[in-house]
């Protein structure tokens, strides 16, 4: 190229730019018509261009590094361009845009640094008429404006100074300026409706220009969208957005998120345009690129992370690799169920034309890309529709089919939308139906559909499945709900003369989405419509043109335009349209209400994310448009990723496969749909069964809630997918992706969770707290007792009626506003926080807008757990069912039967000799099977700590930990241990089991079990995984509990063991899990061996057993020693328990595992793990006074406590403050534990008090720990807790420990003349601030009394009310 070809003087400037890697050499290109082709048409936001100051919109590509461009091809001038490798320079030799005159500029500061800057003025006859407004003249009359900021010269990047164009139409967006102000472009254009199919042909002008070479795909690049609203700084643009209406202001900063690609162009608006290019996805323009796909997967992998407070986690950086290894490799990557779900709605929260976004976050997805066939999406459709519809209740929800590999194997539905209305041509060429559908009624006649020929008729669905040729489906008519229109006012007949209607659920069918690079375009989804729409559908020319008849029907002069005829006639049908609606309980909203919500929920988004993207003249009401407020908004409009996108029709760009359309083999399928219409109730519940998830969560001590949680799997698995999860393994990240969660727990402690529940409580708790304004709220711990009282809002139950009524107006702002739940807790009314836990959780899932499908559900161990269960169960099944549209396909009876009968199949299980004869460790399985860190403690000594005479033992056992640091912990907490049985019961079990190998063969089970193979159905044994091998000896004396009172379901199993008609009928009975049951279980309290002898026929096998009986549980002990006084040691205190069954005059009972402790010997292995209890720490300051309330064994904890004293004070650590100890027992003589140790350490200073209550001493009335403090210590016991603050610890049994309280509480009230409420007050507040605490052993004390009692009061209760 010659020096002199380019006059740099004119209007040509040379700039030279550095091509990056991702963002290239920062501008994207189009073709001009005339030579040079070339035009720079967007700057890439952070790109070369953008920094170099020296490039604008506009300018004309004349060379670039030497070669001439202005006679080139536009394919050649690219070839050029793409040419440049990544890194390399490119000098490019640029020319104004038309009209200017360009050039550049250096000069030098007094320092003698050279500033270059670039000057655009315009021709002296500019051909360019400046847009003014009435509002605004100032910000719109002064065509260009020359800015001057100079910056040093830079030999690799020359900056400068630019020119700001400021006459371009008011919402072109200037990269360059620091705001930018909108002039409202107020005008009465009639907009289509929202998410309806747009009809309008494109504007040529609008892609007419646009480069396709550079290919387009690409241009849908857009950018992340973090959940933070951007902060303006002074480095950072904002958009300025007035309301003028109440003169508001709100930053916009999304934008700068934004694809680079809008609808504007420099030099026009292309506000108004149906498609413009950035909203539209044309498979024919090829794959995207794999750059593009890789830096949108990472922008949305990023937004999904962001979204879960999880960015930059480990998991993150993982997702992250796999993602792009899987787009490197095949050009795409798999959405998980999760992403996908985020996905859909972010896609609907970013989408600038839908005007109820309010309810983004409450969208049901369906996922369907396993689909292969026509028939699968037609299934998959009409259980869509079924779910939206909800009987007039409507549900938004969107179905997945499988995202685009290729335009070959697309998955598509042909229809606009699933339910519209047929078109026919007449023979004079007048159309009867709904003219948008005229195509595709023609398409489908062709196909072989005939329609009725009315004006309502229901098109077939056209469905097509991996790129095969489309098929039709009739639509069912059962599942479409319709509505007849009528007037409100009397004297309006008219109109129902006209027969009007129409359907209830709008679901748009032709977008597709584009999630994180991967496009699906196949995606039906819905929401509910608002009124006007219909109105438009009704009325527009182009559709039904239904204005001049009504208006004739209505009597209106429509001679003169100016009598508002068209109008009247327009409100008037709008009006009947909304009353219709409202009348057959068809959700609806009107356009006022719509917009309404539509500014709350710009509000809400103002603030969580800096930015609403909107397309203003979509979303202002095509009726009374200055009535809404959305009117008076500022908005900007642009396209985020996730993103709906527009794609052409696909008949325009389809190659059928047969050029005759293979008409006839359509008409077959035809045929067959026919049959499809007849679909069985059974195929719908398979198909969503398939689709609807129900997760169970339990939380369990003792494994009654996760065998409770099995039984609700079985009923539910009748129509869901359900699925049972231990809380401590679920991922919360995933709670706010389910459709259905079904907690089933107990309560533990007083009030508390059972251990593996705590993670998810705290867990739910936070997010609770975090949601919550109130800050101060947030900062206080609360426990779950106080949790469990709900507040109104957050106990509201869905009704059949309303069940997720759709507050329409309301924010989705709830972390689980998409999820329905129920609870149901197990517990015991022997404990004052009855299912305390369980109500927290529902009140937990209740506060974060969880719909709750039925109040909670309560099963008292005392008293008819199992019924409870079972009659809450059945109905929290049929509410899912009404929920999810299943009712109709599930047999209820089938269902509900599940209930009580039992999986276990004789014939599928079987005990063998294994080929291994080794018994495996005891303490690795253990640990294996409970998931649990097990380390092996061995006994040093045992020493009986009550006196001969007293027929009772308490036991202290010192057990050596070798310093094991999984058995590290502090005074406090406990030491979990698993037992072994009794070897006597063992023995005679073994002696029931009819099978029964000898005691040292070491057996199997295994499971029957199917696999599909060529040669048909194979069936083989394979090892069931719930024991390893092992003996049966083994097996029942350390894995399996063989002394808790067989369920019913057990009993209903043995009932099946061959016995005989007598015995067969009382296990049938008892079976039932009635009152039968329940006052057999509390009199006799029978354990597997006693249950046999009852029922001496049954033929009991060994399979049936190791399947069933459930696992031995270990048991917890309050930790006696400090590892400061006995390092690697571990001390506990247990009272070896044995009672009479039947209230004492029953078979002697000895305790598992207190038994075992009291007949270990120095050789055996002690399997056990210790559990910290923070909860029931020291105080961390030493100078804090401390009260520990502990009759009986509950003294346990408080040796450590003294002894962790005695280690300080001995060490100087400590000055030995208030620390005063609580004792009870039966009599001085008998059972006075660690009297010496006790008095050794008030000798030390340890112990500073220590006080005694003895209730059997001879002759002296009874007297309890509580009388001791009511009667002799109260000012005492008020000056701690309440003037010191110091902590209250009480350890023990339930009822003892409750009593205490309640005499604290007396004595608040009585020495702090405080009233009951103030008092519970007080102590609630040494709750929260950790100053009261307890450890509670259950009911330990007098456990058959008190039990008998709390049994007696439940059933009078039950009794009373079966009366009333
Ligand atoms: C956090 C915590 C800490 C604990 N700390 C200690 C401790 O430090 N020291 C200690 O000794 N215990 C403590 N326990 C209790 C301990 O865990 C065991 O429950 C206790 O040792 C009994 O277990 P076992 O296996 O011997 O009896 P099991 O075989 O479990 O038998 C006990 C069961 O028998 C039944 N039963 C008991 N008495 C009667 C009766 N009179 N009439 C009818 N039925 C009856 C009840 O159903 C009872 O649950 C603690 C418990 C917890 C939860
Ligand atoms: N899980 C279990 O089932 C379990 C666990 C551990 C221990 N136990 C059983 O508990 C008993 C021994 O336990 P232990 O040594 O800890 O205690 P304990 O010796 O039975 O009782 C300690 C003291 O507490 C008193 N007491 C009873 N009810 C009370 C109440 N409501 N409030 C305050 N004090 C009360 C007793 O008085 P009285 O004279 O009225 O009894 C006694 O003076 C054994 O029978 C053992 O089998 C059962
Ligand atoms: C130590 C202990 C504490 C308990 N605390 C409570 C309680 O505070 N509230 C309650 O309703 N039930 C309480 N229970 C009863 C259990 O919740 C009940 O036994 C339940 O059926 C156990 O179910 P799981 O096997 O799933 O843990 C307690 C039981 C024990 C042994």
């Amino acid at each position: 190229m010659g020096k002199n070809k380019f006059d740099l003087t004119v209007n040509a400037i040379s700039v030279v730019l550095t091509k990056r890697h991702k963002t290239g050499l920062g501008f994207l290109v189009r073709e001009r018509q005339i030579k040079p082709k070339v035009e720079v048409m967007e700057l890439v936001e952070d790109g070369s261009a953008f920094h170099s100051h020296l490039i604008q919109a506009g300018d004309v590509i004349l060379a670039v590094n030497g070669v001439d461009l202005t006679t080139a091809s536009y394919k050649e001038s690219l070839k050029t361009l793409r040419a440049i490798p990544v890194g390399g320079k490119a000098v490019l030799i640029i020319k104004g845009p038309e009209g200017f005159q360009t050039h550049l500029q250096t000069t030098f500061t007094k320092e003698g640094q050279p500033r270059t800057v670039r000057i655009t003025h315009p021709n002296p006859n500019p051909p360019i008429t400046p847009f003014h407004s009435a509002k605004q003249p100032d910000k719109l009359s002064g065509g260009l404006r020359e800015l001057q900021s100079v910056t040093n010269r830079d030999d690799n990047m020359i900056k400068s100074t630019q020119l700001v164009e400021t006459s371009q139409l008011s919402c072109s967006l200037s990269q360059n300026k620091r705001s930018i102000d909108f002039q409202l472009l107020h005008h009465n254009r009639i907009k289509p409706p929202i998410c309806d199919v747009p009809t309008d042909k494109q504007s040529p002008e609008d892609t007419g220009t646009v480069d396709k070479d550079t290919n387009t795909r690409d241009k849908v690049a857009l950018t992340p969208v973090s959940e933070m609203p951007q902060i303006p700084n002074n480095k950072q643009e904002f958009a300025n957005l007035k309301n003028w209406e109440t003169d508001q202001n709100h930053r916009e900063t999304l934008y700068l998120k934004a694809c680079p690609i809008n609808h504007c162009a420099p030099k026009k608006c292309n506000g108004s345009l149906m498609q413009p290019s950035n909203m539209v996805c044309d498979p024919r323009d090829g794959k995207p690129s794999v750059e593009s796909v890789r830096q949108l997967a990472k922008d949305f992998i990023d937004q999904y992370f962001t979204s879960m407070k999880r960015n930059n986690s480990e998991a993150h950086g993982a997702r992250l690799d796999e993602v792009m290894n899987s787009i490197d490799s095949t050009g795409t990557y798999e959405l998980t169920k999760n992403e996908l779900i985020f996905g859909a709605k972010t896609a609907w929260r970013n989408a600038p034309r839908c005007i109820g976004r309010i309810q983004w976050n409450k969208l049901h997805v369906f996922d369907c890309r396993k689909v292969t066939s026509t028939y699968e999406m037609f299934e998959a459709i009409c259980s869509h529709l079924k779910y939206a519809t909800n009987k007039g209740n409507i549900r938004s929800c969107i179905t997945f089919f499988p995202p685009r590999n290729d335009v070959k194997t697309e998955f598509r539905v042909w229809n606009s939308q699933l339910i519209r209305y047929a078109c026919y041509r007449q023979e004079d060429g007048s159309l009867v139906g709904d003219p948008a559908n005229l195509e595709l009624t023609e398409l489908c006649e062709r196909l072989g559909w005939k329609g009725k020929g009315g004006r309502f008729d229901l098109l077939p669905l056209l469905l097509q499945a991996n790129g095969e040729d489309p098929e039709l489906y009739e639509l069912p008519s059962n599942l479409v709900l319709e509505v007849k229109l009528r007037h409100p006012d009397a004297g309006q007949e008219w109109l129902e003369k006209m027969n009007l209607k129409w359907y209830a659920v709008p679901a748009v069918s032709n977008i597709m989405l584009n999630i994180g690079g991967v496009e699906f375009p196949g995606v039906p989804f819905n929401g509910w419509f608002m009124g006007t729409e219909i109105g438009r559908d009704l009325l527009d020319t182009a559709r039904y043109n239904l204005i001049l008849p009504v208006a004739e029907a209505m009597g209106l002069n429509t001679k003169k335009t100016a009598s508002l005829w068209k109008d009247k006639a327009i409100l008037e049908l709008n009006l009947a349209v909304l009353h219709s609606f409202q009348n057959d309980n068809v959700t609806i909203m009107d356009h006022h209400v719509a917009t309404e919500s539509f500014m709350k929920h710009f509000s809400n988004e103002m603030k969580l994310r800096g930015g609403c993207p909107g397309d203003w003249v979509w979303l202002v009401p095509p009726v009374s448009g200055s009535a809404t407020p959305i009117f008076h908004q500022e908005i900007l409009n642009y396209t985020l990723n996730p993103a709906c996108l527009y794609q052409p029709d696909p008949w325009h760009y389809y190659k059928w496969k047969d050029s005759v359309m293979k008409k006839r083999k359509n008409k077959l399928h035809f045929k067959e749909l026919a049959r499809s219409v007849l679909m069985t109730s059974r195929m719908m519940t398979k198909a969503m069964a398939n689709r609807i998830k129900a997760t169970i969560l339990y939380a369990s001590e003792t494994g009654k809630s996760y065998a409770y949680s099995k039984s609700l799997q079985e009923i539910f698995n009748h129509a869901f997918d359900a699925k049972v999860v231990a809380m401590d393994q679920y991922d919360i990240c995933n709670l706010e992706y389910e459709a259905l969660v079904l907690i089933v727990t107990s309560t533990f402690g007083n009030g508390d969770p059972p251990e593996n529940g705590e993670y998810l409580a705290q867990a739910l708790q936070k997010i609770v707290r975090d949601s919550k304004e109130d800050q101060k709220k947030a900062a206080t711990k609360r426990r779950f007792q106080s949790v469990a009282t709900a507040t109104p809002m957050s106990r509201r139950v869905s009704t059949k009626q309303n069940s997720f009524s759709n507050d329409i107006q309301s924010s989705t702002q709830g972390v689980l506003a998409n999820v329905k739940f129920a609870v149901f807790g197990l517990g015991s009314r022997a404990y004052p926080h009855f299912c305390a836990f369980a109500h927290a959780m529902d009140t937990l899932l209740g506060e974060l807008e969880g719909e709750r499908l039925m109040e909670i559900g309560e099963g008292d161990e005392l008293c008819g757990q199992e019924e409870s269960f079972r009659t809450w169960a059945q109905e929290v099944f049929t509410s899912a069912c009404d929920t999810f549209c299943l009712r109709e396909q599930v047999n209820l009876e089938d269902a509900n039967a599940s209930l009580s009968t039992s999986k276990f199949e004789r014939a599928d299980f079987r005990v063998v000799v294994h080929d291994k004869q080794v018994q495996p460790n005891v303490v690795e399985t253990l640990g294996t099977m409970h998931r649990k860190k097990l380390s092996s403690c061995r006994l040093i000594r045992r020493k009986n700590l009550q006196s001969e005479e007293s027929g009772r033992s308490t036991i202290l056992i010192q057990l050596e930990t070798k310093n094991c640091e999984n058995l590290n912990f502090c005074p406090g907490d406990h030491l979990g241990i698993y037992p072994r049985n009794d070897p006597d019961l063992v023995k005679e079990l073994l002696s029931k089991v009819r099978d029964a190998t000898d005691e040292n063969t070491v057996v199997v089970l295994e499971a029957k079990r199917e696999k599909r193979s060529i040669i048909g159905n194979l069936k083989y044994w394979e090892e069931d995984t719930r024991l390893p091998p092992c003996t049966l000896n083994m097996a029942f004396s350390r894995f399996l509990d063989i002394t808790t009172p067989p369920t019913p379901q057990l009993l209903k199993l043995f009932s099946e063991c061959d016995v005989n008609q007598e015995e067969s009928k009382t296990l049938e009975v008892l079976s039932q899990g009635q009152s039968e049951y329940e006052d057999w279980k509390f009199l006799n309290n029978p354990n597997l061996i006693e249950v046999l002898n009852q029922f001496p026929s049954i033929q009991l096998e060994a399979a049936l057993l190791l399947k069933q009986l459930p696992l031995l549980q270990a048991r917890y002990y309050s930790i006696s020693s400090s590892p400061e006084i006995f390092p690697g040691e571990i001390h506990c205190t247990v009272s070896v328990v044995t009672y009479h069954t039947r209230g004492g005059t029953g078979p002697l009972h000895h305790g598992v595992c207190s038994s075992y402790l009291n007949s270990i010997t120095d050789d055996e292995e002690v399997a056990c793990f210790v559990r910290t209890a923070p909860t029931f720490h020291l105080p961390l300051k030493d100078n804090i006074p401390c009260i520990l309330v502990g009759p009986g064994t509950g003294i346990a904890p408080f040796r450590s406590f003294w002894q962790q004293r005695l280690a300080e004070i001995r060490k100087g650590a400590h000055n030995g403050c208030t620390m005063a100890l609580l004792f009870g027992c039966r009599n001085p003589n008998h059972d006075h534990l660690y009297k010496q140790e006790v008095a050794a350490a008030m000798k030390e200073g340890a112990i500073s008090h220590a006080y005694t209550a003895f209730s059997r001493e001879k002759g002296k009335p009874k007297r309890y720990v509580q009388n001791v403090i009511m009667s002799e210590i109260p000012d005492f016991v008020y000056d701690i807790v309440h003037e010191k603050k110091g902590h209250f610890y009480v350890c023990g049994d339930v009822t003892m420990a409750t009593e205490v309280n309640k005499t604290l509480l007396k004595i608040l009230c009585i020495k702090g003349e405080m009233t009951k409420e103030k008092a519970q007050e007080f102590i609630n507040s040494m709750k929260t601030e950790e100053r009261y605490h307890e450890d509670i052993f259950g009911v330990t004390l007098r456990t058959y009394e008190v039990n008998r009692s709390v049994r007696l009061k439940g059933k009078e209760k039950s009794e009373s009310l079966s009366h009333k």
